[in-house]
């Protein structure tokens, strides 16, 4: 029975993939897309998208941000245990709400994470886990705080936080600024926003977007500190001169 005791504002919904995710009170809004489905999202919009365009390099530093119910952190590992590849993956995962990382022992996860059970005890009992091939740490504390103080340079961001109307200050020209500080030359970011002004911020520090159109869901966007090959290439310079008025998401706004 999942115990979730000390953020009660929450709620279990299934999604129409099977898996459950929660519905946030606080933010007035689901963990994940319903209609798209938790793990479907997590594999389709940031596991494999992230995998494939870094197939060739043995270890990745991921950035989760923010760990919520871990979808995206153990949909990784899932993956890379389901498809026998080697890749040594340490991820980094932001979250405030101690709370629910404690009770997520005993949260309904969809059967494919069956065989990742003792991962995912250990992370809510010590938000934190290593073996041979991942580390997990969750930072936990306000991701404004903590991202800028990661000593590792990240090649993967998993940018998952609730959507800009209800957390704009994760999606900040000045937090994407954070994130930009500790990003490598050919990192890339994975998020489901489309949002102009979101894809402008991250412009606006280097990175260079594309579209992005996983298996059975909405489109969403990768980013790029790089020029990738095989995608869908949006020329940010042509879309400010055609919506002079867009403006990207500052700190000043919502402080
Ligand atoms: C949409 S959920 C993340 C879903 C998650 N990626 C998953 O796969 O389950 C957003 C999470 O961000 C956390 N959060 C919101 N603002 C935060 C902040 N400033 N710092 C750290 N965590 C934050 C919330 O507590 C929530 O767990």
């Amino acid at each position: 029975m999942y115990n979730q005791t000390l953020r009660p504002e929450k709620e279990v919904i299934l999604c129409e993939d099977g898996s459950n995710t929660l519905f946030s009170k606080e933010f007035n809004e689901p963990y994940h897309s319903t209609k798209d489905g938790a793990l479907h999202e997590s594999l389709e919009k940031h596991v494999k998208p992230a995998l494939s365009i870094h197939k060739n390099k043995c270890s990745l530093t991921i950035l989760d941000i923010c760990f919520g119910l871990g979808y995206n952190t153990f949909a990784t590992i899932y993956y890379i245990k389901k498809y026998n590849l080697k890749t040594k993956v340490h991820i980094l995962s932001p979250e405030f709400d101690e709370g629910l990382v404690a009770s997520l022992s005993t949260f309904e996860y969809p059967s494919e994470f069956d065989s990742i059970k003792h991962i995912i005890k250990a992370v809510s009992e010590n938000n934190h886990y290593k073996d041979e091939q991942f580390k997990i740490e969750v930072l936990i504390g306000d991701a404004r705080k903590t991202v800028p103080q990661i000593k590792d340079s990240i090649d993967v961001i998993y940018q998952d936080a609730f959507s800009p109307a209800h957390n704009p200050l994760l999606w900040t020209k000045e937090f994407f600024s954070d994130i930009a500080n500790i990003s490598k030359p050919d990192t890339i970011l994975t998020t489901y926003s489309t949002a102009a002004a979101i894809r402008l911020g991250l412009y606006e520090n280097g990175f260079l977007i594309f579209v992005y159109y996983p298996e059975m869901a909405r489109y969403s966007t990768i980013a790029s500190m790089k020029m990738l090959e095989n995608l869908e290439y949006i020329d940010m310079e042509l879309k400010k001169v055609r919506n002079p008025t867009a403006q990207s998401f500052r700190d000043n706004d919502y402080l």
